[in-house]
């Protein structure tokens, strides 16, 4: 019997351009914390997708000389394309929707009326400011500097009929929920922005149709019209569980939501336009949104424009995905922004994997193999000098589990490195080298490794979440079987048969030369 479902989700992409690290790392995160929860038993749904429509990629699309279907087909799909950077970093989605999907369509069409219907959608016309990139109607209020408040790009003065969703409606009930529930919004920091910038000055209806251009969902019932991208955008979330549709029977099971992975600039829709659409659908709201920070590169954003886009194939080919998937998640406060440099991740690869957890399994193995042929003897001598560690990882359960519940992944990370530095001094302490060299001291030379392989095997089933594949092959060399590979074996000391026999292997993660690797990402990555 599963624990509980539990239903996670990123950010739809947009099939514009090739994605980069800064892409790739919410949803790195989300795979991280769909694998934790499978691990502990629950039934998960994690899904992701791309978010197909909109002028933007109509303009790409005409400018590149193909229609807007095969230019998203291709960056989609293609070679290299975003379904391969998810297979590459080992991104374990349960569902992957594209809004040009067929059943979404359907179901879009549907809410569209099904809003309009209950009145919440009436016809009028907008005239304001428009910001092309964004695909935003902004307010004068709103422009920083006469320009987009999220991209900082130059708007244009637009004009066009259009059809607007009653979100002014839901001001009032918004801040309801957000008193009502306060885990809805987190950090809480990205609450408070939501109240004091948007909420109490008052919300405007949204226009929530264009007729300036073709590519998107057309309105059921007025199809000079499609739908806003975002209304088409935001209940991805739904439809991709079967909402309005016969593609899928997941709603009731997943709905609701248990977390939405956001980017911080995107919060805004997800903590307001989203709750807004789903009170006026009579949907039940999601659990959470959770607002992460960006990768900022040199203190800036990256994209394309700005030519600081950071490849995420050549890093996880070059130093393995694992290596790319854990450096994201020790390296950043989830919910803050973060500043990425290639150095960083070298430094922590060296310190973190090749020196501490990598030398800790190798020098463990290596012993074990060598003292003993590989088997450890069946009678162990314990020793005072090994309460500590013993202790350090018997309550490792419980606080990576409270840190992985708050999406603390650093913290997690941090307290699990806590006994693998404890492991490696503990070998400096009882120097198993020298108590190698006297047959009589064969009994507790066996309990010191015992103990090792035992804070190894409760370190790495930890960080499996996060290193699938290196894990994995931690375990075979330390010979946990698959039994004892299990969350819940990782919750006590001891679970190890005392006759482990490990597998002398290949060094897990090797020790890279910082400045010649860095002279080699510079000269690859312009
Ligand atoms: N299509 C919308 C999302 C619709 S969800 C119903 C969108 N797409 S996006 O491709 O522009 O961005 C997807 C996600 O990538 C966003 O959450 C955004 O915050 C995130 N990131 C883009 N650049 C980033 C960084 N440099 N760092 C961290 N996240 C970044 O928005």
């Amino acid at each position: 019997m599963p624990k509980g479902t539990y239903y996670i989700t990123t950010p739809i992409y947009y099939p514009s351009n090739k994605l980069h690290i800064g892409n790739a790392y919410c949803t790195v995160m989300a795979d991280i914390m769909a694998r934790y929860k499978r691990m502990r038993g629950y039934d998960v749904m994690f899904l992701t997708g791309t978010d197909e429509h909109g002028m933007k990629i109509e303009t790409v699309a005409r400018e590149t000389g193909v229609t807007p279907k095969d230019f998203v087909d291709d960056i989609v799909c293609g070679k290299g394309g975003i379904l391969d950077l998810w297979e590459k970093l080992n991104i374990s989605y349960d569902r992957f929707i594209r809004t040009t999907d067929d059943y979404h369509e359907e179901s879009i069409k549907k809410i569209f009326k099904r809003m309009h219907d209950n009145g919440d959608i009436y016809k009028g016309a907008y005239k304001g400011s428009y910001c092309t990139p964004c695909e935003s109607f902004w307010t004068d209020s709103q422009l920083v500097e006469g320009n987009c408040p999220d991209c900082g790009r130059e708007v244009k003065y637009a004009e066009e009929e259009a059809y607007f969703f009653r979100q002014s409606k839901y001001a009032d009930k918004i801040i309801e929920l957000y008193r009502n529930q306060p885990d809805f919004l987190q950090p809480q920091s990205r609450m408070n922005e939501m109240i004091n910038n948007f909420l109490k000055p008052g919300l405007e209806d949204v226009c929530v149709s264009r007729t300036t251009f073709k590519w998107g969902i057309p309105v059921d019932f007025d199809p000079g019209h499609v739908v806003y991208v975002w209304v088409d955008a935001l209940n991805n979330y739904i439809t991709a569980l079967g909402y309005e549709n016969e593609r899928y029977d997941d709603f009731d099971k997943y709905w609701p939501c248990t977390v939405h992975f956001v980017g911080k600039e995107i919060v805004r829709f997800h903590s307001i336009l989203w709750p807004a659409m789903l009170m006026s659908l009579g949907v039940e709201l999601p659990k959470q949104v959770f607002g992460h920070g960006w990768l900022l590169f040199d203190g800036e954003k990256m994209s394309k424009s700005k030519g600081n886009v950071i490849d995420p194939i050549i890093l996880a080919d070059r130093y393995g995905v694992d290596t790319l998937r854990f450096f994201l998640a020790r390296e950043y406060t989830f919910g803050a922004d973060g500043n990425f440099n290639n150095e960083l991740l070298l430094t922590r690869i060296n310190t973190d994997l090749a020196n501490d957890i990598g030398n800790l399994v190798s020098r463990t193995v290596a012993m074990a193999d060598k003292y003993f042929g590989g088997a450890l003897p069946s009678v162990h001598e314990y020793s005072p000098e090994d309460d500590e560690l013993i202790a350090l990882a018997n309550g490792l359960h419980e606080t990576y589990e409270t840190h992985m519940e708050k999406l603390a992944f650093q913290n997690a990370l941090s307290d699990i490195f806590k006994v693998t530095s404890r492991a490696n001094k503990y070998i400096d302490e009882t120097t198993p080298w020298i108590l190698a060299k006297d047959e009589t001291n064969q009994t507790r030379l066996a309990a010191i490794l015992y103990n090792l392989l035992e804070a190894i095997r409760i370190c790495v089933i930890f960080l499996t979440p996060v290193m699938p594949e290196s894990c994995k092959a931690i375990l075979t060399q330390i010979g946990a079987t698959d039994e004892i590979s299990t969350y819940d074996s990782a919750e006590s000391f001891g679970t190890l048969p005392k006759t482990v026999k490990v597998n002398k292997g290949e060094i897990i993660f090797p020790r890279f030369d910082v400045a010649k690797e860095l002279e080699i990402l510079s000269a690859e990555m312009v």
